[in-house]
């Protein structure tokens, strides 16, 4: 059974008239059928404004969809849960609390039933996880942003959601910063596999973590294109995966779906590169 289901989802924003511009309803995403298995790493890769963040948010529960329903393990989505954990862009740490209290505050909200030894040695267990053992006490303003965003990957995986949702996780990090994080995440991916759907748009960070991808052609009404599968063992290292003629055809399928707007899957089949 699939964990997370999106039917015929369908959100529409209405845009008041700027200058010459003219107000009116935008339509953002339209037909997203998507079904993720438990344990599955899925990427969405899209262009900037083709209506990434408006799909995760809407699996997030902070905003509602006009139309189709989103299912998770068979219940529909009603709003913001624990079981779906966030990770954005932005880090989004509380400033004044150091790098064991924003995992702690996290670990407290969703188990706070837990003894608070317990709840220590989780968060502890975390920040060991993302190799941040040695700044525990330091605060958010003290930290690179690759180590920041690694707090905020230990916050969300602290909480052991259901889901892990991450909206372009590591683009604002500069290139080597984000390619060793990416690393990281594959081989805690690969300790923990945790459901997860990661937003990017990045084509070889989606390779080297997702079990399968799909693209989001460009709005407006953007919707997904088929299924692309990327058969190879976890967890990966970018050297490994270049040479990899399953992740070369991935990768292949995965820009022409972007570059010709594949929406459709060919009945039953995948898609043909020539
Ligand atoms: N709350 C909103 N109100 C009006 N328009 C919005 C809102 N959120 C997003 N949009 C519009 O929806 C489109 C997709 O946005 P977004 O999902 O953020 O794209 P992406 O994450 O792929 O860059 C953009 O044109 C954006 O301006
Ligand atoms: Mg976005």
């Amino acid at each position: 059974m699939a964990i997370l289901e999106l039917n015929g989802v369908g959100k529409s924003f209405v845009r008041s008239s700027r200058g010459k511009l003219p107000g009116g309803k935008v339509e953002v995403l339209r037909d997203i059928n998507l079904s993720i298995r438990e344990n599955e790493f899925v990427c969405i890769v899209g262009r900037s404004g083709s209506g990434k963040s408006t799909l995760i948010s809407l699996i997030a529960g902070l905003i509602e969809a006009d139309s189709g329903s989103i299912l998770l393990e068979g219940q529909p989505i009603k709003g913001p849960g624990p079981d779906r954990g966030v990770i954005f862009q932005n880090y989004s740490l509380l400033p004044w609390l150091n790098v064991f209290e924003n995992v702690y505050l996290a670990v407290d909200a969703v188990a706070g039933k837990l003894s608070d030894s317990d709840k220590r040695q989780r968060t502890e267990h975390y920040i060991n996880l993302v190799n941040l053992g040695a700044a525990m006490t330091k605060l958010p303003r003290e930290l690179s942003g690759g180590m920041r965003q690694r707090v905020a990957v230990a916050r969300g995986l602290a909480m052991d959601p259901k889901v892990l949702l991450l909206d372009e996780p590591f683009s604002a990090l500069d290139a080597l910063t984000r390619g060793t994080l990416q690393e990281e995440l594959a081989r805690i991916w690969s300790e923990t596999r945790k459901t997860v759907v990661m937003i990017t748009n990045d084509i070889d960070e989606a390779i080297l973590l997702a079990d399968t991808i799909y693209t989001l052609t460009p709005g407006p009404g953007a919707t997904l294109g088929p299924a692309i599968a990327v058969d190879a063992v976890h967890p990966r290292g970018r050297l490994q995966l270049s040479g990899l003629a399953s992740c070369q055809k991935a990768r292949r399928e995965t820009l022409r779906n972007l570059t010709t707007g594949a929406s459709r899957p060919v009945a039953g089949a995948t898609v043909v590169i020539h």
